[in-house]
Parts: C-alpha cells; sequence; structure tokens
C-alpha cells in the first residue's frame, strides 16, 4: 500500500511542470496519500533535501513556468552506487513511490529505481515533443506559443526590409519545435533533423523565392544544432536578394505561464500517475495518445519508434 508519495522534476524545465507538480499532490491527498516534493531532479534524492507538500504548498503554481521544486542534471544517477544511496534517503524519509517528470533521461532514473524496488511513474515534461510514449509532452504547447508569437514580430520587420529571417528554435535533435512553428506561421522554409541540411539548396531555395516568386520576405525555421545560424545569414544576403538576419530563440522557449492545453495535460497525466501508484504498478509512463491518457512500460516507450510526422512536413510543402 502506498501510503507516501515523492514528487520530482528532472532535466530541462518545461512550462506546465508545475501544474503536474500541483495535480500529483491534491489527487494523492484527496486519496488519503502523503506527497513529498524533491528538490532538483535526482539531485534532492541524493542530498536529501525534500519539503512535505500540504495542499496550500500548491496554490497559486498552477499558473506559472519554470517548476517549484527546481531542475538539475545529475549524471552520477546512472551509477548503481549513487542509486542506492537515494533508496536508502527515500526510504528514510518514508518515500515509498515516486512520480518523475522529464525527459526520456529522467524516465531512465525513474526505471533504475523502479527495478531497486521503489515504484515510479514518469510524466514527459519537456519542450523538445521527444518522448517516444506521447504524442505530446508537457511545455510543448506553451514553447510553440512562444515561437510562434516571436516569429509572427520577425515577420512584421522582415516584410517591411525585404529581408530573411533565419530563426534558430530549440528540440535537441527533435524537428517537432520547429515544424509546428513553420507551419503555424507560415514560413516559406523549414529545416530540422528529419529535412537535413544542404547550404546550396537553401540559397537557391530563397533565390527562387525572391527573384521568381517576387516574395518581400522569408522565413526560414531551423531546429538548433544543425548550422551556424549567423554565418548562413551572412551567406544569405551575400548571395541571394534578401538580407539575411538571424534571430535565436533561447531559453525564452522554456519560460512563461503554461497554456492552458499544457495545463490540462499535466493536470490529466499527474492523475494518472497517482492511480497508477495506487494500483501498484511502477516502472510506467504516462502518455496521451489520440486524445486519451495512456500508459506503457518505460522500457517500450524507450523501444518504440516515434509516430512519423511525414503527413505534416507534407501539409508544409503544400502550404508554402
Ligand atoms: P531529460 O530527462 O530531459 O532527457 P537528461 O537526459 O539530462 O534530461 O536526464 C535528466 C537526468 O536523468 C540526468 O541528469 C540523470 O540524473 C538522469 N539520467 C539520465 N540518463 C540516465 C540513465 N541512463 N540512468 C539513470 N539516470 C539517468
Ligand atoms: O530539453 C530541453 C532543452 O531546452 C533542449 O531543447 C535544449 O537543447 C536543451 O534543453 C538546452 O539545455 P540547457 O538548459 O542546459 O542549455
Amino acid at each position: 500500500m502506498v501510503r507516501k508519495i515523492g514528487v520530482l522534476t528532472s532535466g530541462g524545465d518545461a512550462p506546465g511542470m508545475n501544474a503536474a507538480i500541483r495535480s500529483v499532490t491534491r489527487i494523492a491527498l484527496n486519496n488519503g496519500v502523503e506527497v513529498v516534493g524533491v528538490h532538483n531532479g535526482y539531485r534532492g534524492l541524493l542530498e536529501g533535501s525534500f519539503e512535505a507538500l500540504g495542499r496550500h504548498a500548491v496554490s497559486d503554481i498552477l499558473d506559472r513556468g519554470g517548476t517549484k521544486l527546481g531542475s538539475a542534471r545529475l549524471p552520477e544517477f546512472k551509477e548503481e552506487e549513487i542509486q542506492d544511496k537515494c533508496i536508502k534517503n527515500m526510504r528514510r524519509e518514508g518515500i515509498d513511490a515516486l512520480v518523475v517528470v522529464g525527459g526520456d533521461g529522467s524516465y531512465r532514473g525513474a526505471l533504475a529505481l523502479t527495478r531497486k524496488g521503489i515504484n515510479c511513474i514518469g510524466l514527459p515534461g519537456t519542450i523538445d515533443n521527444d518522448i517516444p510514449g506521447s504524442d505530446f509532452t508537457i511545455g510543448f504547447d506553451t514553447a510553440l506559443r512562444t515561437c510562434v508569437e516571436n516569429v509572427d514580430k520577425l515577420r512584421d520587420t522582415s516584410s517591411s526590409h525585404h529581408r530573411c529571417s533565419i530563426v534558430e528554435v530549440m528540440g535537441n535533435r527533435c524537428g517537432d519545435l520547429a515544424l509546428y512553428t513553420a507551419i503555424s506561421c507560415g514560413a516559406e522554409l523549414v529545416i530540422t533533423p528529419e529535412t537535413g541540411y544542404d547550404e546550396l539548396e537553401v540559397l537557391e531555395r530563397l533565390r527562387y523565392l525572391s527573384d521568381a516568386v517576387k516574395k518581400n520576405h522569408a522565413i526560414v525555421i531551423i531546429s538548433e544544432k544543425i548550422c551556424d545560424v549567423e554565418a548562413l545569414a551572412k551567406k544569405v544576403s551575400l548571395h541571394t536578394n534578401f538580407s539575411g538576419r538571424a534571430t535565436v530563440l533561447g531559453h525564452i522557449q522554456r519560460g512563461g505561464c503554461p497554456t492552458p492545453t499544457d495545463r490540462m495535460l499535466a493536470s490529466r497525466m499527474g492523475e494518472k500517475a497517482v492511480d497508477l501508484l495506487m494500483e501498484g504498478i511502477g516502472g510506467h509512463c504516462v502518455g496521451i495518445i489520440e486524445n486519451q491518457i495512456t500508459s506503457m512500460p518505460i522500457q517500450e516507450a524507450l523501444e518504440r519508434p516515434r509516430a512519423s510526422r511525414k503527413h505534416l512536413y507534407r501539409l508544409f510543402d503544400r502550404l508554402v
């Protein structure tokens, strides 16, 4: 029987993590289960940095970005010795199950703890939308809103100056944030790990848009870690009739108050996590698949190929 549930947020923070903490806390308390917040991801387990969460401790956080509990990366958590120390601290605190909100690295940590006897449930919390067991992750919709708001602004100034705006968005080798932004903003080009990158082709396309289609501006959305966007912007100025300007949206994509979609997602997923733990299930992760809240073993989720985005790339091409 579960008496005390721990909750932590791990990896890069994402808007909606607070809504997940609130949901886990309120649902558990309403079931007569105590809740402990763990500070700074797995680091808090190692340092024994815990905080009892009553219902008022999670008031006024539903609409706030970031994470009330703090987040961190703890590479040493892969070591068994460190995991054993964490288990000891959890047992001392009376924590007998744990909800981990984070990305696939955090899921691996949750699986390791489950195998060592503490049931854990993973919730997908990352702006990257790169978790295989879920169509959407907590934080993606809010980051997308931020991207769209900013690219809309860039379009205003680009079209006044016959410019090509090259906008780098995050995603950690997943193209979703770039693709969804490109479709939502009517971009002229999208470059992601899935599309591949050929500089000459990009310049050729921009020349065509400027000289043949007579576009007075162009927006290029590009995923991070593909190329140096400042260098690309200079080449655009040199080799096309657009003047190129680069914008790296950076960490503003991680902040801001969560959208209602992310609040709903986090609240629904938090509920599912507590229900699973109360049924004695561990080592699972929660997802949303075709708008249904689902769960599956973490191992299975990690091995699943990601759903194809071909139809969305095709849509992008048909809209240009
Ligand atoms: P994310 O969870 O967003 O993918 P990371 O990959 O940085 O972010 O993982 C977050 C944390 O999860 C790491 O700092 C580490 O503490 C833990 N972690 C990552 N990979 C593993 C692993 N293979 N085994 C155990 N814990 C891991
Ligand atoms: O995983 C979220 C994310 O924002 C990625 O999109 C990005 O690559 C990375 O984290 C940035 O990490 P950091 O916050 O350590 O700079």
